[in-house]
């Protein structure tokens, strides 16, 4: 094992895309908002590979961001059953040292096995939610609202709703403007808008992504970020939004659809997804070790 280093990223890459092939892990990281992350990215005290041969057969990379709940740590660890665990326990005691509060680990279905014995916990299942795009689901208005998007919704506001809207979501942490609208086409960053004055009520946000050698239909059109400000949920926002991210990520060449929710969503965002036509095709869990 060894520290990983910025030049290791294109072999990174070939090890995740096996790691997806092999079902070990869910979703690939999208590689250049990644490189984007990675940029300032303390490789030497954060991040291990093993290599084998030229080849690296596993690795981990911990990031982590402020909470409401302390430090939540992020343990991203690739790699077979031989090396995964031991991978997962170098994480973990980082975050610890580094002072988290919370270590996360997100692995696809049965592949934790072996994890308690790190002092992580299954928490619950992240579901992947699809729908093709040979349809659209019905739209349906919201009287008293209407969506707005970044070309006329300046930048300044989309993180204080996504803040907002999310304060309620399990493991809610804040994000920065441009990690929300990042550098995705500003016609797919929509924003539910109320009354004369256009005050801000829900988000939704879309991006296109092509995934290769990914059995779904590519380019995939990926969903996220959808909030509702408290005092406007259950009228609709929502299913009105994310219908029409929909429609405008087939008009940018989309042809299948994908999304993540939290399979424990105390507000059943899922129910608002399945009324659109999504339905779960993965599972992933959840791991967690939580430090006093
Ligand atoms: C999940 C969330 C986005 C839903 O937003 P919303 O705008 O309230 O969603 P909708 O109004 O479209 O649908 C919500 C419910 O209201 C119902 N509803 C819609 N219009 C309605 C109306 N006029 N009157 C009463 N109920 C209505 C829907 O049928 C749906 O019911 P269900 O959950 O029992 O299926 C919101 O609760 C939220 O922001 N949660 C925190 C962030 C989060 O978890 N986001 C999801 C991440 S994947």
């Amino acid at each position: 094992m060894r520290p990983g280093r910025a030049e290791d990223l294109p072999r990174l890459f070939e090890l995740w895309r096996r790691e997806v092939a092999q079902g070990r892990q869910e979703m690939l990281p999208n590689e250049t908002r990644l490189q984007r992350t990675l940029a300032r990215f303390d490789w030497e005290a954060k991040s291990r590979v093993v290599e084998h041969d030229g080849r690296l057969n596993g690795s981990v990379l911990v990031m982590s961001r402020q909470s409401p709940d302390g430090l939540l740590s992020n343990v991203y660890a690739a790699g077979g059953t031989d090396v995964y665990t031991e991978l997962v326990r170098w994480g973990v005691q980082l975050s610890r040292a580094a002072g988290a509060s919370i270590a996360q680990v997100f692995v696809a279905k049965g592949g934790g096995r072996g994890l308690e014995g790190v002092g992580l916990d299954l928490v619950r299942p992240w579901w992947r939610m699809d729908r093709t795009l040979d349809t659209l689901p019905e739209s349906k208005p919201v009287s008293g609202y209407a969506i707005a998007d970044a070309t006329t919704v300046p930048p300044g506001v989309w993180a204080e709703m996504f803040n907002r809207t999310f304060a309620d979501h399990w493991r809610f942490a804040p994000r920065a403007e441009d990690e929300i609208l990042g550098d995705r086409p500003p016609e797919l960053s929509l924003m539910a808008v109320s009354g004369m004055n256009r005050s801000p009520a829900a988000i939704a946000l879309g991006e296109v992504e092509d995934y290769g050698a990914d059995p779904r239909p590519q380019p995939v059109g990926l969903v996220s970020s959808v909030g509702t400000l408290r005092e406007h949920r259950r009228r609709g926002l929502a299913a009105w939004l994310v219908a029409e991210v929909l429609r405008r990520l087939r008009g940018a060449g989309a042809r299948h659809a994908t999304l993540y929710v939290d399979g424990l969503s105390p507000m059943r965002a899922y129910d608002v997804y399945r009324k659109l036509g999504f339905e779960v095709v993965s599972e992933a869990e959840v791991w967690e070790a939580t430090f006093p």
